[in-house]
């Protein structure tokens, strides 16, 4: 599992996001709606953990990690309201005006679900397998970006001292990778490792598509601000 964290902390695409994340979080009509577009993020992960998941395969781990998930979207959405001064007004909703690329970011959550589905298309299994299957691997690969971007963004939470922080979300997320971790390596067997690394490789190509669409969206958004 350090393989890939450590592979995912250092790709070049985190620190083009280490450069961009200071000059968003410096300013707080842009800050608000990154926050805001994180909240959405975490939102379409519950979306997806409820359309994915069976009853016969829910336990209390899983129905613990949509309500934490969900917990992380609504501390999120707080956060962003919190930081245009307690008002709701340009962060309500998670439209394209109410977040910062709200849409291309969603992208890269649509681009690892597709990617998964494809690999896991190489494998025997049927419904509803195949869509616990591919929770417990988009799952997986999404909460190791999670504890790369996260501690990161604390840190330049921190930096600019900033209203809140992100360290409950973290303690979550690694809580819920360890047992991803666990549950993928059950599930997958022998199969595991090189559908891991096929996975980690496709959710790299999507994670960089995110990183570009903030700095764009975030660039453009100041843009409109000064015209
Ligand atoms: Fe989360
Ligand atoms: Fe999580």
């Amino acid at each position: 599992m350090e393989r890939y964290a450590a592979l995912v902390r250092n790709q070049p695409c985190m620190e083009r996001l280490a450069a961009t994340l200071p000059g968003i979080v410096a300013e707080p009509f842009l800050h608000a709606r990154m926050v805001n577009t994180l909240s959405r993020m975490e939102y379409v992960g519950v979306r997806k953990m409820l359309k994915a998941r069976h009853v016969d395969q829910l336990d209390l781990d899983g129905v613990q990690h949509i309500v934490e998930e969900a917990t992380h979207a609504l501390r999120l959405k707080k956060a962003a309201v919190k930081l245009l001064g307690g008002v709701e007004d340009g962060v309500r909703t998670y439209s394209e005006e109410d977040t910062l690329a709200g849409d291309g970011a969603e992208a890269y959550l649509q681009g690892v679900d597709r990617g998964c589905e494809e690999l896991l298309s190489n494998l025997d299994f049927d419904e509803p397998a195949r869509s616990e299957a591919n929770y417990l691997l988009s799952s997986f690969i999404i909460e190791i970006r999670a504890e790369a971007f996260y501690p990161m963004y604390e840190q330049v939470l921190q930096d600019a001292g900033a209203p809140f922080s992100v360290r409950s979300i973290l303690k979550d997320e690694e809580r819920h990778l360890a047992e991803m971790f666990e549950r993928t390596q059950e599930l997958f067997g022998d199969a595991w490792r090189e559908l891991m690394d096929a996975a980690v490789a496709e959710e790299s190509v999507c994670f960089e598509s995110w990183v570009d669409v903030i700095s764009q969206g975030a660039a453009q958004k100041l843009a409109n601000l000064q015209s």
